[in-house]
């Protein structure tokens, strides 16, 4: 008797846990894949920019892809359960993107994030059926969701742990192989680089291992904003760094080296200060026509250094930007004038000078940091 009540239950799990992974895969199915999008500008006649428009998932940033990978890891884990609470620490992009796979799998949801995260990713999770739990100390997140995760019986994702481990850096149209497929028909189609900020590291490290395993000559440049140990830990190797406060570039940054920042998955590493991040999404809404994330700014500075690296060397070639998240998420701080005040933000200057890059390939008007893995502490 008991053991055939077991075995009810076993065939119970394993029905809902298949038809939880059909659910995921569905989605992936049903969608298409994000753009690349072309930008030239005069002062780098040579030199192709490219954007990964990665704002055009479901849940609108790169986040998507690896919420997919964390819940299809999780589930075939045995991870899940019918019913059981997920529970994630984000900075927003990655719980909104996680809400949404919960909500596909009647699961419960917890989000828990910094207080100050923006309002519209809050609406987001909520809108997905979420519920999020503000902390005010940003380096709190962790540990706060073990204990939400240990309370409700439910199971924390642990996107920094295990972000690089749960997407397929092989192929599977991620994010690096779509990149190579799109750019086969452009005048640079191998890119001299692909740059990316790093919040989990996840995203970095499936472009360096697939440009390896595919043997490209692309290099990787992973970028960091202010107030994040990614840089120094990058040149140092001390995982032990250790910051008190987050980034104010949400998505990007953070106060501990964490598990899923595989330095050596990258080639080169550059950290942009803050201003710099936001004048670039400020001159990218006038050429681009539209709103971007401010991680997307961060990439982008990194780009332009690499570029004008590549022009005082003669050298031509093409340049990926990913564009992590769109600008409507970001109305209340990086596009309120008023909070760009309070925060020291003074662009009009900054804009000029960039537009001056952008245009001629002056210098860039900020101090960007940059260091090559080989001249990194090993
Ligand atoms: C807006 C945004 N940009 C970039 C990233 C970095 O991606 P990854 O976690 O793969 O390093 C994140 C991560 O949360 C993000 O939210």
């Amino acid at each position: 008797m008991a053991l055939s009540l077991s075995r009810q239950g076993l065939a119970a799990s394993q029905s809902w846990r298949s038809d939880a992974v059909r659910k995921v895969d569905a989605d992936y199915m049903r969608s298409a894949d994000t753009h690349l999008i072309p930008l030239a500008f005069a002062g780098f006649p040579n030199i192709d920019f490219y954007f990964k428009d990665e704002t055009s998932h479901p849940t609108g940033s790169l986040k998507h892809r690896l919420a997919r990978s964390l819940f299809l890891y999780a589930l075939c884990n045995g991870w899940l359960r019918e019913g059981a609470t997920v529970v994630e620490a984000s900075s927003g992009s990655t719980a909104v993107s996680e809400a949404y796979f919960a909500d596909l799998l009647e699961l419960p949801f917890i989000a828990v994030m910094p207080v100050g995260t923006s309002p519209e990713k809050i609406a987001e999770i909520e809108f997905h059926g979420g519920r999020c739990h503000l902390v005010d100390d940003p380096t709190q997140v962790i540990d706060e969701s073990r204990r939400i995760a240990r309370e409700t019986g439910g199971h924390f994702m642990d996107q920094f742990t295990y972000a690089e481990r749960a997407t397929d850096w092989r192929g599977n149209n991620n994010i690096a192989e779509s990149i190579f497929s799109q750019m086969r028909a452009e005048r640079h189609p191998v890119p001299s680089w692909i740059v990316c900020g790093v919040g989990t590291g996840g995203t970095t490290a499936t472009l360096g291992r697939f440009v390896r395993y595919q043997r490209h000559a692309t290099q990787i440049a992973a970028c960091d904003p202010e107030n994040s140990v990614f840089y120094d830990y990058f040149v140092s190797g001390d995982r032990d760094l250790r910051l008190n406060c987050g980034s104010r570039i949400e998505g990007i940054g953070r106060p501990r080296v964490e598990a899923s920042f595989l330095r050596h998955a990258v080639d080169a590493m550059l950290q942009v200060p803050d201003l710099g991040s936001i004048a670039a999404i400020h001159e990218l809404e006038v050429r681009l026509g539209r709103r971007v994330g401010g991680s997307t700014g961060t990439n982008f500075i990194a780009a332009l250094s690499l570029a004008l690296d590549m022009q005082a060397k003669n050298q031509s070639g093409s340049i990926v930007v990913i564009l992590c998240d769109g600008g409507e998420r970001y109305r209340h701080s990086y596009y309120d004038s008023q909070w760009l005040r309070q925060n020291g933000f003074n662009l009009d200057e900054s804009k000029q000078a960039l537009a001056a890059t952008l245009d001629h390939g002056a210098a860039l008007p900020f101090a960007v940091r940059s260091a090559m893995l080989e001249t990194a502490q090993t």
